[in-house]
C-alpha cells in the first residue's frame, strides 16, 4: 500500500494515524491492523454491523458490465469532474467504491493522487485493491467513523453507494469536493420492468439534499444518459449487481431473461453532482 495512502488512514479505535510496519498498519498506541494478503486491510472497528456489503456474484457481476464499458459515461464525468476539482496530489475517497472502477477513472485524470477504495464488502476490497497501484483498498463500514483523518483527503467520490454526509464532511479538507452519482428513476425503466427488478425511489433526489444539504454546496449538476445494448449474459448481469439481486430469485429471472431479444436494450439515466464542502461562514 503506497505511503500516500496510509498517510490518509486513520485507527478506526482511537482515530490516530497509522505506520506501515511489516505486512501490517500499526497506530501509536500499538493498535495493529494486517494487511490481507489480496492487498486490502480491514479498518471495521469492532464487532461487525451485520453489513457484509455485495457479495461475490454481486462483485463478479458490477466487474463484468463496467470493464466491458457500458457505463463509460458516468466513468468519464466521474473523471472530468475529479480532475477538475482535485488539486495537484490531493487525496481521492471512493465511498462504496465496489470494484474500484470510478475511483481508476478518476485517479486516470488525477496524476499525483493516491486513491483510498473503501468498501464493507471484502470481495469489492479484493477487486478494488488491484484496480491501480495508486489504490488502497480498505474494508471499513460507510455508516460508521470512516477510518481516515480529519480533512485529510481532497475529493470524495460516491457512486451508487451509502452516504454519511457528516463523516464525509469530516474527512474533507476544506474546500474540498464531492462527487455524487445516483440513478434517476427512469434508470434502465424498460430493464428494470420486464425483469420485475426493484425501482428507484422517486424521492431520492429530495433525500439527498437534505442528507447533504448542510455541510455541502451544489457546484454543478447534469444527467447522464446512455443506451445500453446488452447480450442476455449481461442483462443478467446487471441485475445481478444491484439492489434486485437480494429480492427476485435466481431461477424466475432467468426465466424472465429468456423471453427477452437479445441484444436487450436499455437506457441508463443517472444524475452526478458535484457538491462544495461548506465552511462554517457559508
Ligand atoms: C451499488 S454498489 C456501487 C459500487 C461502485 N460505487 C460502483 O458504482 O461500481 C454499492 C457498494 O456499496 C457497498 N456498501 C454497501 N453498504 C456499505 C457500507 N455500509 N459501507 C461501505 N460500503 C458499503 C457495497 O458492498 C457495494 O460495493
Ligand atoms: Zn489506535
Amino acid at each position: 500500500m503506497l505511503q500516500s495512502v496510509v498517510d490518509v488512514l486513520a485507527c478506526p479505535h482511537c482515530g490516530q494515524g497509522l505506520a506501515a510496519a511489516e505486512g501490517s498498519l500499526r497506530c501509536p498506541v500499538g493498535h495493529t491492523f494486517d494487511l490481507a494478503k489480496q492487498g486490502y486491510v480491514s479498518l471495521l472497528a469492532g464487532a461487525g454491523t451485520g453489513i457484509d456489503g455485495d457479495d461475490a456474484a454481486m462483485v463478479a457481476a458490477r466487474h463484468e458490465v463496467l470493464e466491458a464499458g457500458h457505463y463509460t459515461p458516468v466513468g468519464e464525468h466521474v473523471a472530468r469532474e475529479a480532475a477538475r476539482v482535485t488539486p495537484a496530489g490531493g487525496a481521492v475517497l471512493d465511498v462504496g467504491a465496489g470494484t474500484g472502477y470510478y475511483l481508476r477513472e478518476a485517479l486516470a485524470g488525477c496524476p499525483d493522487s493516491p486513491g483510498v477504495a473503501l468498501d464493507v464488502s471484502k470481495y469489492a476490497c479484493r477487486r478494488a485493491a488491484k484496480a491501480d497501484p495508486r489504490i488502497g483498498a480498505v474494508l471499513a463500514d460507510a455508516w460508521r467513523a470512516l477510518p481516515l483523518l480529519d480533512g485529510s483527503v481532497s475529493t470524495v467520490l460516491n457512486v451508487f453507494a451509502p452516504r454519511h454526509a457528516a463523516e464525509m464532511a469530516r474527512v474533507l479538507r476544506p474546500g474540498g469536493h464531492l462527487v455524487v452519482v445516483t440513478p434517476e428513476p427512469r434508470h434502465l425503466v424498460s430493464l428494470v420492468d420486464r425483469l420485475g427488478l426493484i425501482t428507484v425511489d422517486e424521492r431520492k433526489r429530495q433525500r439527498l439534499d437534505e442528507q447533504l444539504g448542510d455541510r455541502f454546496e451544489p457546484v454543478t449538476s447534469s444527467e447522464v444518459t446512455f443506451g445500453l445494448s446488452l447480450s442476455l449474459g449481461e442483462a443478467e448481469a446487471v441485475a445481478a449487481m444491484g439492489p434486485s439481486a437480494r429480492h427476485v430469485a435466481a431461477a424466475e429471472l432467468r426465466d424472465r431473461l429468456a423471453e427477452l431479444p437479445e441484444p436487450v436494450e436499455t437506457t441508463a439515466a443517472v444524475t452526478a453532482t458535484t457538491y462544495r464542502l461548506r465552511t462554517s461562514i457559508d
